[in-house]
């Protein structure tokens, strides 16, 4: 089985992710974990702390030679900040707990239930983990999934389509165009003209101290038909997405295929019509369905969505209460993000080319990536068959 674990806090010595059964033989470098590292910190919108982040992850472990070893991998981002919060942030009897407390809830955020929850006088103790901070962690492990997913064939693209009322115009463009397009865009957005849009309600929104959010999708070709099952709940691999995509920080909503235009439209204009030509196989001639059936891949891209909230950290404060007096009190900020919807997109990538990586390693099984893809080639042959 492939899982990974994350730990660390935001202002620790490092955030930690142990990824564990990972076939052996897969090419891992620093140098292509610290690419998506990057990408998620890039993006118009975001706050100070991207400034002081420079993000690389050292692999540690379970890699040798530029290929895994078949060993767990354990990938450490150290955060740079770290000289200036040891003595707060130490495990140690000496640390200076009393220095930089947090009592003060903030709106939207895990601190009050948090803290109500752990049994913490101070809130630092939640905040610290359950800041998107902890993201960084994900993506290094989630790359991981990628690079065996890439040995198939197999593409992750995100892109920004929402942020505010302004929304990108993509139906005219194939996989390899959004590609390209969002990959030249500072918002990660493939539509030229509504990521002027974007950005100018970005700048109108941090004049107003205010904070947005918007939707970003993710596009996964290449995948064999057959991965995940219908079998059982905990194997429906839309709703393994679903998890993966809405456990990240600020995500309220997930769509696949045409979402929740599915509850407007009459059946014959949601479902997916089949076809059979002796030469292409079996085919559909649309794809509204999002590349699953049943929690079963059937061949075609992947499409999945993803809302963000606007990050609820404002320079406009927000009414909230003060965990010890009780006071109430106005919840203002000296540093945050506007809008983190590309960073988020890129956090998405990560998850979801980690899932699809379990869908893989459990489909086509083996301890090496050689016999990983004796397994795939065997299983395409029999498709082409059927
Ligand atoms: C990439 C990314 C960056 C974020 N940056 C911030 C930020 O700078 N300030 C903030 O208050 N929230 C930020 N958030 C959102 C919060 O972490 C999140 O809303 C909070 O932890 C509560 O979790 P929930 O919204 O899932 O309930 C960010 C989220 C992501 C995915």
């Amino acid at each position: 089985m492939l899982r990974y674990l994350t730990a660390g806090e935001s202002h620790g010595h490092s955030l930690t992710s142990i990824v564990e059964g990972l076939p052996s033989g897969i090419p891992l470098t620093e140098e292509y974990i610290n690419i998506q590292l990057a990408r998620r910190q890039s993006g118009y919108g975001r706050g100070g702390r991207m400034q002081i982040e420079k993000d690389t992850a050292r692999i540690t472990a379970g890699v040798r030679g530029g290929l895994t070893t078949g060993g767990p991998v354990c990938l450490v981002v150290e955060n740079r900040d770290w000289a200036n919060w040891s003595e707060t942030m130490s495990p140690g009897t000496d640390a200076n707990t009393a220095d930089r407390v947090v009592t003060k809830a903030r709106p939207g955020h895990a601190d009050l239930a948090g803290a109500i929850k752990y049994n913490h006088q101070d809130i630092r103790n939640v905040l610290e983990r359950a800041s998107a901070r902890e993201t960084a962690a994900r993506v290094a492990a989630g790359t991981t999934g990628r690079a065996l997913v890439e040995q198939f064939g197999i593409k992750i693209t995100g892109h920004v389509v929402k942020i505010g009322k302004a929304s990108a115009s993509v139906e005219k463009l194939g996989v390899e165009e959004i590609r390209e397009l969002s990959s030249g865009s500072e918002l990660l957005c493939a539509d030229p003209a509504a990521e002027e849009l974007m950005i100018q309600e970005i700048d109108r929104t941090r004049k107003e101290g205010d904070s947005l959010g918007g939707v970003f999708e993710i596009i996964v070709t290449g995948l064999p038909v057959g991965l995940g099952s219908y079998a059982h709940y905990d194997r429906k691999l839309d709703g393994r997405l679903a998890q993966a995509m809405m456990s990240i920080q600020a995500i309220k909503g997930v769509e696949i295929g045409i979402g929740f235009r599915a509850g407007e439209l009459p059946g014959s204009q949601v479902h997916d019509e089949l076809f059979y030509d002796r030469v292409r196989g079996f085919y559909r001639n649309t794809n509204r369905a999002g590349g699953l059936e049943g929690g079963v891949t059937n061949g075609e891209p992947l499409v999945l969505r993803a809302v963000m909230k606007p990050i609820p950290t404002l320079y406009k404060p927000l009414q909230s209460v003060d965990l010890q007096t009780k006071d109430s009190y106005q919840a203002a900020v000296e540093r945050s993000d506007v809008c983190a919807v590309p960073a988020a997109a890129v956090v998405g990538e990560a998850v979801v080319a980690f899932e699809i990586a379990r869908a893989m390693a459990e489909k086509f099984g083996g301890d090496s990536l050689a016999e990983m893809k004796r397994n795939y080639d065997s299983y395409i042959e029999y498709v082409k068959r059927v």
